[in-house]
């Protein structure tokens, strides 16, 4: 059997206190690349092949399974009572152990960079007859690591550091923390696991010596340090985003977009830039954004849940929010702030201009200060601007309202009735002229300070 045709249940554990982090907020909520830590793992996690996956939890965490939920919606969820180690939290999931999945794979929720294809190593052992199998690194500094006791190349042991001797401590071989188990055996060897060492826990660890000395095969996977890395505090949060803004632009750019200063681009876990698109430097893009071929973004533009159509040009010192369709080959320029607003084809927006809650016909023309006024402080309201509309220079757009088919609203406007289609609107005083105003005024200023 490959190892895809065999079921794998996956258990994520999550229950830690996640003290370092100094935050309200559990530590397994806080985000990579716009994404929480949970919700990585769950995502690796299920393209690795996992065909059940538990989360166990902390008691009293249910934003933690709230986002779990999110994440996979047929996720089952497990609190540990008590936070007794890392065989104690597997076991807290025996209910779904009970069911004897060909693989079980431990994932930890604050360790959001093991690769799919790393999973899928881990387990490959398991099909050729491995009891578990380790996740090995080999860390810059081993300090705080369970070490690796090998002989002849076989896993013997898994030694925490406060457990081992002076000798065992300079092993630099080390425990990633994630494991692969044969699912029929799991709970026999959890089940053994003591916790009579230093810290009085139930070790996950211990199941490797449990499994050798019932005479089964033990195995490790040597992984680079960046995927075993684990967030415990802010700054390793920040070398997680890091190293996860690496990879992204790395992807994006080997799916042939140009990233003109890849450091200064910030993308999401789910960003789609396709082939040909442009990112000048300093861009950020929120979660939700696909731009699609030949596309430019320029310089301190800020993006989330928008869609940019082909050829379309946004900024430098765009907005787009969420609901933003920018049209093929339209423009949206600086000062542009956009919102649940599709833009047609080839229209243009090209200056200072607040669109909300609007959508613009193709061809259209947005004058510089262009407002649309969709909201009354209770509810929002739609503006609907024809295909080649012109809209004069700081007008005002009182939505509900609608601008038709080639109409032009005159500069300065405030529009609060529709406007038929190829009508003008001037929505404003008309202007007066005072012949030789100026003259008198000063006159009279300059007398009546005595000069
Ligand atoms: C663990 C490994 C160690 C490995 C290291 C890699 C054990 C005993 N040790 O140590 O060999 O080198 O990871 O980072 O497994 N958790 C619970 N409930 C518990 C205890 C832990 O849910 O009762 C969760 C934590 O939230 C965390 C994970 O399990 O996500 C690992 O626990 P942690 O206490 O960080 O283990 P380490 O001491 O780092
Ligand atoms: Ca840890």
């Amino acid at each position: 059997m490959t190892s895809t045709a065999r079921s794998c249940l996956a258990i994520v554990l999550a229950a830690g206190e996640g003290t370092r982090m100094k935050s309200d907020k559990p530590k397994v909520l806080h985000q990579v690349a716009n994404r929480s830590m949970v919700g990585h793992v769950l995502a690796v996690l299920t393209e690795a092949g996992a065909t059940k996956t538990a989360v166990v939890i902390g008691p009293g965490r249910e934003d933690v399974e709230k986002e779990a939920r999110k994440s996979l919606p047929n996720v089952r969820i497990f609190v540990q009572r008590e936070r007794l180690g890392t065989a104690h939290a597997v076991l807290s999931a025996r209910e779904v152990l009970a069911e004897k999945p060909d693989d079980v794979i431990i994932a930890f929720g604050d360790t959001p960079l093991v690769r799919t294809e790393t999973f899928a190593k881990l387990r490959a052992p398991l099909a050729g007859g491995a009891a578990v199998v380790v996740m090995a690194f080999e860390p810059k500094d081993p300090s705080g690591y369970g070490r690796l006791i090998t002989a002849d190349g076989q896993l013997l042991a898994i030694r925490e550091h406060k457990d081992a001797t002076e000798t065992e401590r300079s092993i630099t071989l080390c425990n990633g923390g994630l494991m692969a188990i044969q699912g029929d055996l799991a709970m026999t060897l959890l089940d053994k696991v003591g916790n009579d060492n230093a810290k009085g826990e139930y070790y996950l660890t211990d199941i490797v010596e449990i499994a050798r000395e019932l005479g089964h095969r033990t195995a490790i996977a040597v992984v680079p340090e960046e995927e075993v890395h684990g967030v415990n505090d802010r700054a390793q949060l920040a070398d997680a985003e890091r190293m996860i803004q690496k990879r992204l632009r790395s992807a994006a750019m080997a799916a042939g977009a140009t990233l003109v200063a890849p450091e200064t681009v910030f993308l999401s876990y789910d960003t789609s830039l396709g082939q040909d698109v442009i990112v000048e430097p300093h861009v950020v893009f929120g979660p939700g954004v696909t731009v699609e071929p030949g596309a430019v973004i320029h310089s301190f533009s800020h993006l989330e849940g928008a869609r940019i159509a082909s050829g379309a040009g946004i900024g430098p010192f765009a907005r787009l929010r969420p609901g933003a369709a920018i049209g093929p080959k339209a423009k949206v320029g600086n000062f542009v702030e956009i919102k649940n607003t599709d833009l047609g084809a080839g229209a243009k927006v090209s200056h200072l201009t607040y669109l909300g809650d609007a959508s613009v016909g193709a061809e259209a023309n947005i004058g510089a200060g262009t407002i649309t006024c969709n909201y009354d402080g209770y509810n929002k309201y739609r503006t609907e601007i024809g295909e080649g509309a012109f809209v004069g220079s700081n007008s005002s757009l009182v939505a509900p309202v609608i601008i038709g088919d080639g109409a032009f609203v005159g500069s300065g406007s405030v529009i609060t009735e529709s406007v038929p289609a190829d009508a003008l609107a001037l929505g404003r005083g008309r202007q007066v002229v005072k012949e030789g105003w100026a003259v008198e005024f000063r006159a009279k200023a300059k007398a009546a300070k005595g000069k």
